[in-house]
């Protein structure tokens, strides 16, 4: 999620008033996902390269996630939604990482959509949480480990591995985002700021990705034998 900042910018607005409105975009999106039928959706919300910015846009941004989880995980719950937060939450206030417990654990039970907030989040941090976790519940280390051992300690090992990566604002780079799962994952810029991000531009990148062939190292002859052989067989 891209491009508070400038969206502010553009307006004479202060930096604060784009993350208000990308708090708003943030809700619409989750609805839209969950009325779509949208399996999971992972929301990058704040990387760990953002402590670098001025301590007081940190601090605010500390402050819209406290406000949006006390005012929004009731209706979430009340739609099915799975909360979940993944990132090194050690630096959090225990005000914001007692919400998020509160909210993973009454919403844990919920069958729709699994919303995931990446927060103080990096794909590399990630990996190594992995590789050191399963390096300590080993038991036998002469045996060597596979990616499927290392799947199950990555932060969304139980999830599948995302079709779709949006990142608005204009940047084309996954910026230390999902580093393992997006091997196969489509990719999608656009130059939309975050905060005017909506259901027709969702729409748009839902209909892009339609329009891509995922081959997964296949020929694209191969694929239409496969989805031949598919009908044949009913
Ligand atoms: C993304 O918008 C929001 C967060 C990283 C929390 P930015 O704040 O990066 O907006 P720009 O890139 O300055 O426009
Ligand atoms: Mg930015």
């Amino acid at each position: 999620m891209d491009g508070n900042g400038r969206w502010a910018k553009r307006r004479f607005l202060p930096r604060v008033a784009g993350h208000r409105r990308g708090v708003d975009a943030v809700r619409n999106t989750v609805q839209a996902c969950a009325e779509k039928g949208v399996a999971a959706l992972t929301l990058f919300a704040f990387s760990s390269e953002n402590w670098r910015r001025p301590a007081e846009e940190v601090s605010l941004l500390m402050q819209l996630f406290v406000n949006a989880l006390q005012q929004e995980v009731e209706r979430l719950h009340r739609n099915g939604v799975r909360f979940r937060v993944i990132g090194d939450l050690s630096p959090f206030d225990p005000l914001l990482t007692g919400l998020i417990d509160e909210a993973q654990r009454l919403t844990a039970g919920n069958q729709g959509l699994v919303l995931t907030i990446a927060a103080n989040y990096g794909g590399r941090w990630d990996i190594i949480q992995a590789v050191n976790r399963m390096r300590l519940a080993a038991t036998d280390h002469d045996v060597p480990w596979t990616e499927g051992d290392l799947l199950s300690y990555l932060s969304l090992g139980d999830l599948p591995e995302p079709d779709l990566f949006i990142r608005t604002g204009g940047e084309q780079r996954i910026s230390n985002f999902l580093l393992w799962q997006l091997a196969y994952t489509e990719l999608y810029f656009t130059d939309t700021l975050w905060p005017d991000f909506n259901v027709a531009a969702l729409d748009e990148a839902i209909a892009s990705y339609r329009r891509r062939e995922r081959r997964f190292g296949r020929t694209s002859e191969q694929l239409s034998s496969v989805s031949v052989a598919r009908g044949a067989s009913g």
